[in-house]
């Protein structure tokens, strides 16, 4: 219930919208499973009305002979609608499975896209075991949720209330006799899903748990191994697969609580029937043929009973499973188009302006970029230089628009970055990240990622301009070589430069680096600064780095400190100024003078 004023609409009313195509098909399965538990009735409903024929034939004296076409009626009727039974059953399993799997499809389509759309914020919330268990899990409980758990609601309701109605045309009486503990059931169940709930609730959060748990020791099994920790991985593995089982365990047998409850009224109908009818006989109220089509029906009422505890269990699944999936299916990105945003489609010149630019994380305590004012115009290169943790990559995604600013503005071209839409934005923005992330696929494929139209000749260009020509061409496959898994197989330098490569392929007027160069050596440096310089089309380089020698070139120097913008000039105008720049160049120089010795 508290879900309506979560999300637009209820998981019911969620679910519904998702069967979009499949509605009337949907509609169609719910009058099969209404209609072939009402055909469940009609062979009790004939025996009836043979005994009863019987009894006629028996007491009036009559010959059954005569009466045969009545009897074969009756049987042909009886055997006639079980095979129809049959078939309508049949075509209503096919009917639930193309629903369910049409649904499914939709909404795992919807969320994927949802999850690609996402904002970074998105991806510093969520886990990525807790996104997979959402789109496997939770999407197959929902999925069967609609080929199941609905269906035996149907038919459930139908067989009770259709046994119920027929018992009422017999004989009134009776029939209230029977159907009077009913209500119990429903007080019991009601009960039980007030209890299993938030038990199902904490089963999903564990699933969740491990599927994190697994999802991280096999993507960061190298840290594993460094660390000889896998035996303790393995045993905190051990325990909470033990728990998530053992909890499973407990909620299903939260229903052996009430089961006996349950089945005490359930076992009570025949006995209440065989009494009370027993009566109803000798007072002859009713006779023998009403007294068999009660007691080969008194089924219809108990089974339904029995099936509430499964069917509730399995709603309850659902619901926990289904929040999980409406949380991120209306989830909305909150960096996003604005309405009136420009379109850009040609390329920019490449002015990059921060005007008094403050920045705190959502859920940082402290500012991490304050009042921070540059420009860089185009073409020009622009290091940032500064101590670990000082605001240098949450500067760079200000460009991008990963994160806006809390106050101040970001400008590309003289246009507060918002005004643009982000994929014009993005795509004249070449990022090379701190973390190198790069795709299993080959060589080629990583470098052309951005820019899929790339001959084999202009792959291998951006690769000497990224200083990555010459290995790649020592490569078994050159080219070709498959890459494993974020770069599995490849140097932390290697990766580097593959991800500059992969950065500069789409021509971007905006090039930024952060941190790059970082594992590769002097030499190699030098080379890619020697390319950068003299790219073959126009580009305003923003770099943060650690070494002199790739700031020593650079038209502007920014040193941040804390988040503020501590000097700002090039390499000759701050070694002159004698501030913490020309310090760290007394200290990087001093180094190396060091070490030439
Ligand atoms: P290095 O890459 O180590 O040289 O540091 P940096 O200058 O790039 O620092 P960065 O901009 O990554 O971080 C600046 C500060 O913001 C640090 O104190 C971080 O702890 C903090 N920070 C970075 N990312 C996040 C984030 O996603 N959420 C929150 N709350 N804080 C963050
Ligand atoms: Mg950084």
């Amino acid at each position: 219930m508290d879900m309506k004023q979560l999300y637009p609409k209820s998981r019911l009313g969620w679910l519904w919208e998702n069967m979009e195509g499949k509605r009337g098909l949907f509609i169609f399965a719910l009058f099969g499973t209404a209609l072939y538990n009402v055909l469940q009735l009609v062979v009790p409903h004939f025996s009836g009305k043979l005994v009863k024929l019987f009894q006629r034939v028996e007491s009036e004296g009559l010959s059954l002979t005569e009466n045969a076409d009545t009897f074969y009626r009756l049987i042909f009727l009886m055997v006639g609608l079980t095979l129809f039974r049959v078939i309508v059953v049949y075509l209503d399993c096919m009917a639930y499975e193309r629903v369910s799997q049409g649904a499914l499809f939709r909404i795992r389509n919807f969320l994927y896209d949802k999850i690609q759309r996402q904002d970074m914020k998105f991806y510093s919330t969520y886990r990525t075991g807790d996104l997979m268990t959402r789109v496997t899990g939770d999407l197959d409980a929902v999925r069967h949720n609609i080929a199941w758990v609905i269906r035996c609601i149907v038919e459930s309701l139908t067989l009770y209330l259709s046994a119920a109605v027929y018992f009422f045309t017999i004989d009134w009486l009776l029939a209230l006799c029977v159907l009077s503990l009913s209500p119990f059931i429903f007080l019991i169940v009601f009960r039980f899903r007030r209890k299993v709930a938030p038990m199902h609730k904490a089963l999903r959060e564990k699933l969740a748990g491990m599927n994190t748990d697994a999802q991280e020791n096999i993507s960061g099994n190298r840290v594993v191994k460094a660390f000889a920790r896998e035996e303790y991985e393995k045993e905190h593995f051990d325990k909470t697969n033990r728990d998530y089982r053992d909890t499973n365990i407990r909620t299903q047998k939260v229903w052996l609580k009430f089961f006996p409850f349950v089945e005490f009224i359930a076992n009570a109908l025949p006995v209440i029937l065989l009494l009370v009818g027993g009566m109803f006989i000798i007072g002859g109220r009713i006779d023998m043929g009403d007294y068999v089509a009660f007691s080969l029906l008194i089924w219809a009422i108990a089974n339904p009973m029995r099936m509430m505890g499964n069917i509730m269990n399995e709603f309850q699944r659902f619901s926990a499973a289904s929040d999980k999936i409406m949380e991120i299916y209306y989830s909305e990105a909150e960096i996003v188009d604005h309405p009136d945003a420009i379109a850009h489609p040609q390329r920019f010149e490449g002015r990059v302006e921060f005007d008094h630019v403050s920045f705190q994380y959502e859920d940082g305590k402290l500012p991490v970029l304050r009042d921070i004012t540059f420009t860089a115009e185009p073409g020009e290169t622009v290091a940032i230089i500064g101590e670990t943790g000082c605001g240098k990559t949450s500067l760079i995604q200000m460009i991008p628009r990963f994160y806006e600013p809390n106050s101040g503005s970001v400008r590309v071209d003289g246009i507060p970055v918002e005004n643009y839409k982000l994929t014009d934005l993005r795509k004249n923005i070449g990022l090379a990240t701190q973390d190198v992330l790069l795709y299993s696929d080959t060589i080629e494929g990583n470098i052309s990622y951005g820019a899929m139209a790339l001959t084999a000749e202009e792959v291998e260009k951006y690769a000497r301009y990224s200083a990555a020509s010459d290995f790649i061409h020592r490569m078994p496959e050159g080219y070709d070589t498959i890459v494993g898994e974020r770069g599995v197989g490849l140097s932390g330098g290697q990766k580097q430069r593959i991800s500059l490569a992969r950065a500069l392929a789409i021509k971007p007027s905006i090039l930024i680096l952060d941190d790059t160069t970082s594992a590769v050596d002097m030499e190699t440096e030098k080379q890619i600064q020697h390319s950068l310089r003299n790219l073959d089309f126009p580009c305003t380089k923003i770099i943060i780095a650690q070494r002199i020698s790739t700031t020593k070139f650079c038209d502007k120097i920014l040193v941040l400190k804390d988040g503020r913008i501590l000097e700002s000039g090039n390499h000759r105008e701050l070694v002159a100024a004698g501030g913490y720049y020309a310090e760290l160049v007394k200290l990087q120089l001093g180094e190396s003078l060091v070490s030439a010795s």
